[in-house]
């Protein structure tokens, strides 16, 4: 396999990274990544010395760019995980989702497209979605099954169920031997320290607040980075072409029970959490029926949650020199701005 990955500096992109390289048969691995605030060139650091491994800076909406790669590259498997991922922040910037999330995942697919027609060879494309792009359950619902009607209710999901659909398009309307997976939340090591569970990590070792939307009684379902990976690559490898795959982690948690864990982890008050106005449009809760991945990619997660929580706060208590730098005074700047707008206390 030659393998092209999108956003490989992210937080999942950089384990995917590390997964492929350790596959059988895997003769070349390039990373094409814009390297914005969340990309870090240091996650992919220990593959630099991997004769394998290329990294390219690059954006996924540069279609010259994508093509000159693909032709060059010419890669069997394009996995694609590249995207503005953050809900929060597409509260106030959604231009920036619409352009990566839809645009950029169509300039892959042409891409991949003018690749094949070019060659006559299939390249696999792999499109990253997430179990958002189904919009929100109520407490007592079932979960959420491939067939669902996405109902995306911010614009983090809207434009990844764009790009989603555009990817399911082009797997009927050209023929691309393509599969989507849709996952829920991740966590581990190297997660960008605006999400719930760094977020939290980092500002209980700084012995600041630690903010607690609404009532704190969200729902997610939490799925350990390196099983997200190995689905991700079992539907690569084995998943039937225009067939979607949910991958979760069978570890439903109330946002507030993280806290409490974490909190207890790092042996820190409960003192520090704040309660903060609720999220605009904020979903109240995602479960995943991973029965589809289970039965056709033969794939289960193995990370019992309480363990894989307990191994990603000791990673950012031993990694200190990796985040502290990411909380800089940008950081603050920005979420201070931005929270302000929406009525949030920075
Ligand atoms: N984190 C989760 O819990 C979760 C859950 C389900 C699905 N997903 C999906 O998984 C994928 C990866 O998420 P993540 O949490 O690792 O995100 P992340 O923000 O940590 O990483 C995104 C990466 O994409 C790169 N990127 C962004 N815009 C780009 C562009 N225009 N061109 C090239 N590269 C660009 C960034 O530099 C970064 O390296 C995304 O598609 C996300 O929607 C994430």
């Amino acid at each position: 396999m030659r393998l092209l990955v999108t956003g490989g500096c992210g937080f999942i992109g950089s384990a995917f990274l590390r997964h492929a390289l350790a596959q059988p048969g895997v003769e070349r691995v390039v990373d094409l990544d814009a390297l914005t605030y969340s990309g870090r060139r240091e996650n992919v650091a220990e593959l630099e010395a991997d004769p394998r491994f290329r990294h390219v800076q690059g954006d996924i909406t540069d279609a010259a760019l994508v093509d000159a790669l693909l032709r060059e590259e010419r890669p069997t498997a394009i996995a694609h995980f590249a995207a503005e991922s953050h809900v929060d922040r597409s509260l106030f910037a959604a231009r920036r989702f619409v352009r990566t999330n839809v645009e950029g995942t169509l300039c892959l697919l042409e891409a991949a497209r003018g690749l094949r027609d070019a060659t006559g060879a299939e390249v696999r494309f792999l499109h990253v979605s997430t179990d958002e792009v189904y919009g929100d359950l109520e407490t007592d619902d079932g979960a959420f099954r491939e067939d669902t009607p996405l109902d995306p209710r911010n614009p983090y999901s809207a434009t990844k169920a764009g790009g989603d659909l555009l990817a399911l398009a082009f797997a009927r309307t050209h023929g691309l031997p393509l599969v989507v997976t849709r996952s829920s939340n991740n966590y581990g090591p190297r997660q960008f320290p605006e999400k719930l569970i760094p977020l939290m990590i980092t500002n209980a070792l700084e012995d600041r607040p630690l903010p607690v939307y609404g009532d704190g009684r969200n729902v997610r379902d939490w799925l350990w980075v390196d099983d997200n990976c190995a689905g991700v690559w079992a539907a690569l490898v084995r998943g039937a072409p225009g067939r979607v795959y949910n991958l979760g982690g069978g570890n439903e948690r109330e946002n507030i029970a993280i806290v409490r864990g974490i909190l207890a982890l790092l042996d820190k008050p409960e003192s520090l959490i704040t309660w903060v106005k609720d999220r605009p449009g904020h979903d109240r809760r995602y479960a995943i029926d991973a029965t589809r991945a289970r039965e056709e990619l033969g794939w289960t997660p193995a990370m019992p949650f309480e363990e894989g929580l307990a191994r990603t706060v000791r990673w950012y208590v031993d990694h200190q020199a990796w985040w502290r730098p990411l909380r800089d005074a940008s950081f603050e700047a920005y979420y201070k701005a931005h929270y302000g707008k929406l009525g949030l206390p920075g």
